[in-house]
């Protein structure tokens, strides 16, 4: 299965892409987090993301479409994908399209997960990771069992994305509205795009997504 989510930054995609991951056997695609990898790594590909994601905007259709195309290639997605946070452009869109074709793919469903701009500072701006093993958390709406216990892996570092500041997310938020919003008409033309209310509860976000899926 080929899934995508899609949605503003915060709208809670990485947390559903985990559990997802967790629940199906998918293969977690996170195009932010291959960034951030990348940029960690000093790659050529994260020193010109470097600057362009601290200001917020989007990193090129080219480096894009070729990371998502090798990860593609790889043996472990051939249970099936979720891609979190790609494709954030049309030229990205018609990219995917032609990639998948090539390779005798089929994309099942996009998954618009629906928010209201004013409670995304929040979300984003409290929002923490385990620095071992990247489960995500929030200082409010999602802390571990345990404070300062990673559930997952028993970790004790966490870290914060450089990101993740107010400012940052509203150029973050307009690159949302500007170029991947419009992506919503063309996969709701090609009769695959399906909603859930991003506002609710992160269990509740869970248990509409499974019936999304069911429906496929
Ligand atoms: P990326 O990493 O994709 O960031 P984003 O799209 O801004 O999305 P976020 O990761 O911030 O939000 P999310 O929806 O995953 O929310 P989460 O589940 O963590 O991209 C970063 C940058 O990389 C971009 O700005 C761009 O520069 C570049 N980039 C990446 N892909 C690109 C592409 N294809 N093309 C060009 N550039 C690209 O949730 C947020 C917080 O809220 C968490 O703490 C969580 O616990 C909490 N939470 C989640 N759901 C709920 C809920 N229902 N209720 C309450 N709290 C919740
Ligand atoms: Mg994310
Ligand atoms: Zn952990």
């Amino acid at each position: 299965m080929i899934l995508i989510l899609l949605g503003p930054p915060g709208a809670g995609k990485g947390t559903q892409a985990q559990r997802l991951q967790d629940k199906h056997g998918l293969i977690q695609l996170s195009t932010g987090d291959m960034l951030r990898a990348a940029v960690a790594a000093g790659t050529e590909v994260g020193l010109k993301a470097k600057a362009v994601m601290e200001r917020g905007e989007l990193v090129s259709d080219e480096i894009m479409t070729g990371i998502i195309s090798d990860r593609l290639g790889e043996p472990d997605t051939k249970n099936g994908v979720i891609l979190d946070g790609f494709p954030r452009t049309e030229a990205q869109a018609e990219a995917l399209d032609k990639m998948l074709l090539a390779k005798g793919l089929k994309l099942d469903a996009v998954i618009e997960m629906k928010t209201d701009d004013d409670i995304l500072v929040e979300r984003i701006t409290g929002r923490y990771t385990c620095a071992n093993c990247g489960a995500g958390y929030h200082d409010s709406f999602l802390k571990p069992k345990v404070e300062g216990v990673c559930d997952k892996c028993g970790g004790t570092e966490f870290t914060r994305r450089s990101d993740d500041v107010a400012e940052t997310v509203i150029s973050r938020l307009k690159a949302y509205h500007d170029q991947t919003a419009p992506l919503l008409p063309y996969y709701r033309q090609k009769g695959i795009l399906k909603q859930v209310d991003g506002m609710a509860g992160i269990d509740e976000v869970t248990r509409q997504m499974e019936d999304a899926l069911q429906a496929i």
